[in-house]
């Protein structure tokens, strides 16, 4: 096996950067809904992002970070739905009266565990405010979990832009994280999207899980070629079974794959991909070219929020559901993440949010040069001094191994140190700077 020191010298525990400050970091370890309004009204609310967190699945899949509630319990459905559509009328009462909705994500947990009559009402609710054809919809679905009605009632609801998470089609790894899925149900439910109408199919995929293999990862991505999505997330497998609920605990440490084999089965899949036609975007995804992803990476248009990247910069984005994260760009807050008190909060007519962060000048600044390295690869030096010495110390080692060069006011990530963005923008992070740390806050960055 060929060694890549780098690999060795750079697989740390480190955020991943779906916000700035990342969780850990947030000082309102208690945020009252009256502070999270005022924030709200203080922020441009003309344009808003939706995500909806729907929780709950079938089954445990053992290698999940997710917030998710594992039951085979139908009855919760409506219930949750009318939470939902009653914290968007709360929403609603504080954000601009004439705002426009850009984006609508279905996050999860599964959304196609809810009926079909479930998900109709719940966007019927919403619906009104989507002016057609200038918001994008998109959702998340479990293959074994998505039928034909799924699919088409979503379509005619308005949604284009389907996820379905894949991971890999290995029946060894998918024994051990508990998802056996085999290519033809994949397959179908990929091929009927299609014939609908969807125009922008994902697939979820993950390297690093227990008993993965080069030849093993190899087969699941030509299986991928086969139906040649237009977008491919390509995860790292996070491994945090510290954090209570994930349930990463049905392997051992052991039977995943250790850091170098890991990078390996990532640049494999990197170089198979872009052999294939696609196009690298940011961390973890690929998109074909004629992809409005490939197309906003292209154009410098790309933009990083919660729901990952996306072609849309909303100024705020808005999270309903229990765990949701919402964003107004100066503050951060996170919604109980238990479905009971999600549950009790709304239903008291509250802002179920329990948590959060208001972001100060350096912070803001900080974020903006994090959102820029993960999304275009570059970034500005920040003005002031004292500062830049504190990330040129960070950043020296990285310019020795040539992962980053400085271009006059310009920090350029080189084609090299792409698969090293994580440990980049960690250099750009002083709260890092002072901070030990422990091993249980991130996952690695390999
Ligand atoms: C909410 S799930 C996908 C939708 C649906 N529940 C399913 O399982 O098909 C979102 C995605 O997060 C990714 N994910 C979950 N846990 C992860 C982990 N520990 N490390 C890396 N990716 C993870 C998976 O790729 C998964 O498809
Ligand atoms: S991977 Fe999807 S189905 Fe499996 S537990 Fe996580 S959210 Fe649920």
């Amino acid at each position: 096996m060929l060694v890549n020191p780098l690999v060795s010298k750079y697989n740390v525990p480190g955020p991943r950067y779906t916000s700035y400050p990342t969780v850990p970091f947030w000082k309102n370890s208690s945020m009252t809904e009256k502070e999270w309004k005022i924030e709200l009204v203080k922020s441009d609310t003309k344009t808003i992002a939706l995500y909806i967190h729907l929780p709950f699945c079938e089954s445990l899949c053992t290698f999940c970070g997710c917030h998710k509630r594992i039951t085979k319990n139908h009855q919760v459905e409506s219930p949750y739905i009318d939470a939902l559509i009653k914290e968007w009328e709360l929403y609603k009462e504080v954000i601009d009266v004439d705002f426009q909705l850009k984006e609508l994500h279905l996050g999860g947990g599964t959304p196609t565990f809810f009926s079909t009559k479930e998900l109709e009402r719940l966007i019927h609710a919403i619906k009104p405010s989507v002016p057609n054809g200038n918001c994008e919809m998109s959702f998340e679905a479990h293959p074994s979990s998505t039928t034909p009605a799924h699919l088409q009632v979503l379509f005619d609801l308005g949604f284009r832009r389907v996820s379905f998470g894949i991971q890999d089609y290995d029946l060894k790894v998918q024994k051990a994280i508990h998802r056996i899925q085999d290519f033809d149900t994949v397959k179908n439910v990929h091929e009927l999207a299609k014939k609908i109408g969807y125009t922008s199919i994902n697939h979820d995929l993950i390297y690093g899980l227990p008993f993965q293999t080069i030849a093993g990862f190899l087969a699941t991505l030509e299986q991928t070629m086969k139906l040649m999505p237009e977008r491919i997330a390509l995860y790292s497998y996070a491994h945090v079974p510290w954090i209570k609920g994930t349930g990463q605990r049905g392997y051992s440490e052991l039977d995943l794959p250790q850091e170098q084999e890991k990078m390996q089965l990532y640049e494999m899949a990197t170089a198979y991909l872009i052999s294939k036609g696609y196009i690298s975007i940011g961390m973890d995804h690929f998109a074909l070219p004629n992809d409005s992803l490939s197309l906003a990476f292209n154009t410098n248009k790309l933009h990083r929020n919660f729901m990952g990247y996306t072609t849309k910069s909303s100024a705020t984005m808005i999270g309903l559901g229990m765990s949701a994260i919402s964003d107004s760009w100066g503050a951060f807050a996170q919604n109980e993440k238990e479905v009971e008190t999600y549950l009790a909060k709304v239903n008291k007519g509250e802002l179920p949010v329990f948590k959060g962060h208001i972001l100060d000048e350096n912070e803001l600044f900080t974020r903006k040069q994090i959102l820029d390295l993960m999304c275009h690869f570059r970034t500005e030096l920040p003005k002031t001094q004292a500062y830049w010495m504190e990330i040129r110390k960070k950043l020296e080692p990285m310019i020795q191994d040539e992962l980053v060069k400085i271009d006059g006011e310009i920090v350029v990530v080189s084609l090299k140190g792409r698969s090293f963005i994580r440990n980049i923008c960690m250099a750009f992070d002083y709260k890092l700077h002072n901070f030990e740390m422990g091993n249980q806050l991130f996952s690695k960055t390999i």
